[in-house]
């Protein structure tokens, strides 16, 4: 049991209570920020004079020796220690003795670990923006080669209107970039150091806090130190954000589930992304799009976890708040995990386009522009639903659709009805007339195709690199 405190007690921690406060376990997987940290924070009191050079230099370099030797499976981080903080002040002194007992001045465990899991959500906050982004790509690719692929558009789950698959891969593509926008925001609010808060009051010490700040690549340094130490709002946002991906992820997932389905068939999933059954010699089932849509319920609960861990706290730092990490890294390793499978999954999908034009063309899905037609034709629109809705029953009793009643059969029903209609309720139509922004007629989509390409040729972390440069 190795700790960093001790002083004021007689009695040895009991190995229960040693075992139940320890965070080592989880917290090692920051270990590269919290030396990252520790680094900067040793530069800066250098800088300010409350160290010398040459123990900066001692430090430093010690402290990237710890990082390479645990890298290369050399030194071990073992349940020795009580945190990773601890364990790499204990590695320090055992290299450095006295000097390396000079790492902490100015400093407390509480600034530390808040700056520690912020330096490790930034990261992957940015990872997962850069898998969202990988997930677009494959979306608009697929939404150019579909522009004129022809389904059925559903609510309710029944057939609604003819769209096509570029545009039915458009709303995901939408969703997707709104989850980016989510992240990019979060990552402008977090962006603030909170080292040199101390324990909740700062330090006696002439820390130069905008120093550490820049040389960790933030903003600037936070305002108060109390919030400082007990600030996870930016943890909770991004439990928030990924919640909403894995929410869209596991639409999409539901989707693909009903689409790779006997009875509908409009996809083909590929071997590699799909399993057997143990005794059904035939089956290939959708379980990785299964595991991503089950996978939600985790991530939604982190969230709510965070939210009540941080519901009842008084200022400032709580040890309530070591709750914050393993929740949070499982939520963001499944988060990304399910991103990455899924955009393989859809990259290697093969979408079946005659099943989908035919299955448009059951449904009544042009019912809708037969309406249209007698508009245009002088009738108004409520008798033309009308009497639409006799065509359609009329239909529904011969099991056939509306292109397939002949123009005498229509005429019985509606003098109005022409030869002309059959082109104008033509699948082909009654897509190509919707060229409303954001419908799926083809020039439409094309407009709104630019504008994603367009928007994926700037890249918002391409920016934020080059204005810290
Ligand atoms: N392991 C602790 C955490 O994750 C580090 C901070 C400890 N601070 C303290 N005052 N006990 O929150």
């Amino acid at each position: 049991m190795a700790q960093l405190w001790g002083g004021r007690f007689t009695k040895e921690t009991d190995r229960l209570v040693y075992n139940f406060n320890a965070s080592i376990s989880f917290d090692q997987k920051f270990y590269k920020q919290d030396l990252q940290g520790s680094i900067a924070h040793v530069r800066m009191l250098a800088k300010q004079g409350i160290l010398t050079e040459d123990e900066k230099e001692a430090i430093v370099t010690a402290l990237e020796e710890i990082g390479r030797e645990v890298e290369a499976g050399t030194l071990a981080i073992t349940d020795e220690y009580e945190d990773i903080h601890s364990f790499v002040e204990a590695n320090l002194i055992a290299r450095l003795g006295g000097v390396g007992k000079k790492l902490h001045t100015g400093r407390s465990r509480n600034d530390q670990v808040a700056l520690d899991m912020k330096l490790y959500t930034r990261q992957e906050l940015l990872d997962t923006d850069g898998l969202l982004k990988d997930l677009l790509k494959v979306l608009l690719k697929i939404m150019e080669e579909h522009t004129s692929t022809i389904m059925p558009g559903f609510t309710h789950l029944q057939k609604a209107q003819p769209i096509t698959l570029a545009h039915h891969m458009g709303a995901y593509f939408e969703m997707f970039k709104r989850d980016r926008l989510r992240l990019k925001d979060i990552y402008v609010r977090m962006n603030y150091c909170p080292l040199g808060s101390g324990a909740l009051a700062g330090t006696t010490y002439p820390l130069d806090r905008d120093y550490t700040a820049k040389l960790l690549g933030f903003y600037g340094p936070t305002l108060n130190s109390m919030d400082s130490v007990s600030d996870r709002d930016y943890l909770i946002e991004f439990l928030s954000a990924l919640s909403m991906v894995m929410m869209h992820l596991s639409r999409f997932c539901e989707e693909m589930i009903l689409w790779n389905s006997n009875e509908y068939q409009f996809v083909d999933m590929d071997d590699a992304y799909s399993t057997g059954s143990s005794i059904m010699p035939q089956k290939k089932n959708p379980d990785i799009a299964e595991l991503v849509r089950g996978k939600t319920g985790r991530v939604y609960g982190a969230l709510i976890s965070l939210l009540t861990t941080m519901k009842g706290i008084p200022l400032a730092y709580n040890k309530d708040m070591q709750e914050d990490k393993e929740l949070t890294f499982d939520a963001i390793d499944t988060a990304k995990g399910c991103l990455a499978l899924f955009t393989g999954m859809l990259d290697t999908t093969r979408f079946h386009r005659e099943r989908m034009r035919k299955s448009a063309n059951g449904g009544f899905t042009n019912a809708t522009d037969a309406a249209d037609y007698l508009v245009h034709h002088g009738v108004p629109f409520r008798d033309a639903h009308a009497i639409v809705g006799q065509v359609v029953l009329t239909c529904l009793e011969k099991n056939i659709a509306i292109d397939d009643l002949s123009l005498v059969e229509l005429q019985a029903i509606s003098p109005v009805f022409e030869a002309d209609l059959y082109e104008a309720i033509s699948m082909e139509t009654c897509v190509e007339k919707r060229l409303t922004l954001g419908a799926p007629g083809t020039a439409a989509m094309e407009q709104v195709i630019a504008l994603e390409r367009a928007y994926l040729a700037e890249d918002w972390q391409e920016q934020e690199r080059r204005t810290k440069e």
